[in-house]
């Protein structure tokens, strides 16, 4: 079986999409942190983010594994354990140009595409429905009202050890948001199968319910 869930940064995808590949006893697939550990790798390179030859020849190089342990998931790129720096506040600024390259994309969502064959898995990110896995046997589509979303951000950081400022939080998410949806390819988009749910005002274990309720009906929205 595959889940896909996509939506904005701060909707909640990622603990959401752990908890039920948890509770479901499928493999979870973050796509946002193979951008982000590409992005990652560029920059410990000084590579020219700008640069698409470059980039797609660093995503058909690049080696990017997920562990999982009873606790978490960590990712490890070429070696090395980079599951917090891909959080970073400088690999976050920078990661939606190096997602919006078409042919760096096209790499990402092959590697993708080949992770979660023969599996079942839930995947998360923004053209999961649409590219990676446009057979996926449920598409959620979560959302969140922006200053939630930036609230959600904001603890993230904080939790993480960063000093934050609200403002430049709402500011990045507002300008990702627009790269999200306005590139040419695997754009942010709600697809005619998609079910949407927004999660303003509800806890990650009410989204989860939901969810699991939906999948054990069989995909009808609530
Ligand atoms: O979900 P996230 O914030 O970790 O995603 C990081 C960036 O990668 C974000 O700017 C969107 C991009 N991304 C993408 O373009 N396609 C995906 N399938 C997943 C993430």
């Amino acid at each position: 079986m595959k889940i896909a869930i996509d939506g904005p940064a701060g909707a909640g995808k990622s603990t959401v999409a752990k908890r039920i590949a948890k509770q479901l006893r499928f493999t979870y697939i973050d796509t946002g942190a193979m951008y982000r550990a590409l992005t990652w790798n560029a920059m410990q390179k000084g590579i020219d983010l700008n640069d698409t030859q470059a980039l797609t020849a660093l995503a058909h190089s690049i080696d990017i594994q997920f562990q999982f342990t009873p606790e978490q998931q960590r990712i490890i790129c070429n070696g090395y354990d980079v599951t917090s720096v891909i959080r970073s506040p400088e690999v976050s600024a920078a990661v939606s140009i190096v997602a919006a390259q078409t042919q760096v994309r096209e790499v990402m969502v092959k590697a993708q595409q080949q992770m979660a064959q023969h599996l079942d898995v839930v995947v998360d990110g923004r053209d999961i429905g649409e590219r990676v896995l446009p057979d996926a046997d449920f598409k959620f589509f979560l959302t969140a009202s922006l200053e939630e979303r930036v609230a959600r951000r904001q603890l993230d950081l904080i939790n993480q050890g960063y000093q934050v400022d609200i403002e430049s939080i709402r500011q990045d998410i507002i300008q990702r948001d627009r790269m999200d949806m306005e590139r040419e390819t695997g754009a942010l988009k709600i697809l005619p199968d998609s079910i949407v749910i927004d999660t303003t005002g509800l806890s990650i274990e009410e989204v989860c319910a939901q969810i699991l309720t939906i999948i054990e009906e069989g995909g009808h929205a609530i």
